[in-house]
C-alpha cells in the first residue's frame, strides 16, 4: 500500500547505514531522521562522543539526553528498575514516539544521564533510525540523541533544517560526520515523555506531552499520568523558553488575526501568519491543517520557513485546546515565551 511504499523510499542506502553506524562506534556524532524530529546522535557509552553533542548544540551539561535503542533491545541493560507499566508500554508502543524516564543502570556515562540517577530510553519508529540502530554494534548499542538543532531552537523535521543549523560543521572530519536522509518526520513534534522512575511515590508523570496521549497511556497503564511539580522541571524540552524561532512568536485567538494584522500594517510591520482558519489577505503566512496530526506535523516547518523570510513577527493563530491539542499547544506556548507584550511594543513605536 501508499504508506509501505512511502517507508521504503524513506529507507535508506545499506552503504550509508554502514557508514553512519561505523562512524557513531568511532566516535564521531551523526544527525539521523526519527518519526519526530531528526536527532544529534553520540555512542551513549563513550562519554567523550557525548561529550561533542554539548559541544555541537551549545547544551548545558546537566541536560539529559534520551538513549535511542533498536527494537528488542534489552531495556534491562540501560535500566536497573522495570516496572511492570514500563514493560506493558514498551510493549504496546515501541518502535514509536514515546520516552520512559526510568532509572539509570550503574554503568550509564554520567554525561548521558546529566548526573542524575534515571536513564531517558525510547525506541524510534523511523525506517533510517532503526536500520541504523541495527547496524551500530550489531544492534545492542545505545544511540543518545537530543533533537539535531542549536539549543533552544526548532527541532529539525528534515535533513535540510538539520544542514541549516550546523551548516559548515557537517561533514566527514567535522563536527558532524554525517546527516542521514529519511525525509520528512512524520509525526512533527518531540516525543511524549513519561517519567516511571518514581512510580511507587510519585506514579507516573507526563514531562512532555506528544504524539502518544496521556489518555493512550493511562489505556495501556490503568493509572493516568499527571502533570510535573513545579519543583522537578529536568527536561530542557521543558524549559518555558524552548523550540523558539529567531522572530519572536505572538499566540492570537482566532477573532483577533484580522485586526492585529490591518494594526501592524499600518505601522510599516511585517508580521507572518500561521493559521489553520482562512485569512485570504494573510501573506506572508503558512496554512496549517486544522487536525492536530497534520497540524504537529507541519509546525516546525512552518516557523522555519517564516524566519527564512526574515518577518519581524510570527502570529500563530490559538490552535483549539483539547486532550489531541495538547502537544501542539505545549510547543507554541514555549516558542511565545519571552515574547509576551511583543505586539503592544510594535503598535505603539
Ligand atoms: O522525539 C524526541 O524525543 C527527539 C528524537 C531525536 O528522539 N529527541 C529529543 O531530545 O527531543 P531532546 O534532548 O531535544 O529532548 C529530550 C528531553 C530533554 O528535555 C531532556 O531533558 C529530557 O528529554 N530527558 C532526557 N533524559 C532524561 C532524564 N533522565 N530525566 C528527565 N528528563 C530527561
Ligand atoms: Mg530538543
Amino acid at each position: 500500500d501508499a504508506a509501505s511504499r512511502a517507508l521504503a523510499a524513506a529507507a535508506a542506502a545499506p552503504a550509508d547505514i554502514a557508514a553512519a553506524a561505523a562512524a557513531l562506534e568511532a566516535g564521531a556524532l551523526v544527525a539521523f531522521p526519527t518519526e519526530t524530529v531528526y536527532g544529534l546522535g553520540a555512542d551513549a557509552e563513550n562519554p567523550a562522543a557525548v561529550a561533542k553533542i554539548y559541544a555541537a548544540k551549545g547544551r548545558p551539561q546537566d541536560h539529559p539526553v534520551i538513549v535511542h535503542v533498536a527494537p528488542g533491545a534489552d531495556i534491562d541493560y540501560w535500566t536497573s528498575e522495570v516496572p511492570d507499566a514500563a514493560r506493558a508500554l514498551v510493549q504496546h508502543f515501541w518502535p514509536g514516539p514515546l520516552t520512559l524516564i526510568l532509572k539509570r543502570n550503574t554503568h550509564i556515562p554520567d554525561a548521558v544521564s546529566g548526573g542524575q540517577d534515571t536513564v531517558g530510553i525510547r525506541c524510534p519508529s523511523h525506517p533510517v533510525a532503526m536500520q541504523l540502530l541495527q547496524a551500530f554494534k550489531g544492534g545492542k548499542g545505545g544511540v543518545a540523541a537530543p533533537s539535531a538543532n542549536k539549543f533552544g531552537n526548532v527541532s529539525p523535521t528534515t535533513a535540510q533544517h538539520v544542514r541549516d543549523e550546523f551548516h559548515d560543521e557537517v561533514g566527514q572530519g567535522n563536527v558532524i560526520d554525517s546527516v542521514l536522509d529519511g525525509g520528512s518526520s512524520q509525526v512533527g513534534i518531540e516525543s511524549t515523555i513519561l517519567d516511571l522512575s518514581r512510580l511507587a511515590t510519585h506514579g507516573p508523570v507526563l514531562l512532555r506531552p506528544g504524539h502518544i496521549s496521556a489518555q493512550q497511556i493511562a489505556d495501556v497503564i490503568g493509572v493516568m499520568p499527571r502533570q510535573p511539580d513545579q519543583a522537578a522541571p529536568r527536561a530542557s524540552g521543558t524549559l518555558e523558553s524552548h523550540y523558539a524561532p529567531k522572530a519572536p512568536v505572538a499566540l492570537l485567538p482566532t477573532g483577533d488575526i484580522e485586526k492585529t494584522l490591518a494594526q501592524l500594517k499600518l505601522q510599516g510591520r511585517c508580521a507572518a501568519l500561521i493559521h489553520y482558519t482562512p485569512f485570504p489577505g494573510a501573506h506572508p503566512n503558512v496554512a496549517l491543517p486544522a487536525e492536530p496530526k497534520g497540524y504537529a506535523y507541519g509546525v516546525y516547518a512552518a516557523l522555519r520557513a517564516m524566519d527564512q523570510q526574515q518577518v519581524e513577527l510570527i502570529l500563530v493563530e490559538a490552535p483549539p485546546t483539547g486532550d489531541a491539542w495538547l502537544g501542539v499547544n505545549d510547543r507554541l506556548r514555549r516558542a511565545a515565551f519571552g515574547s509576551t507584550g511583543i505586539i503592544e511594543r510594535f503598535l505603539k513605536t
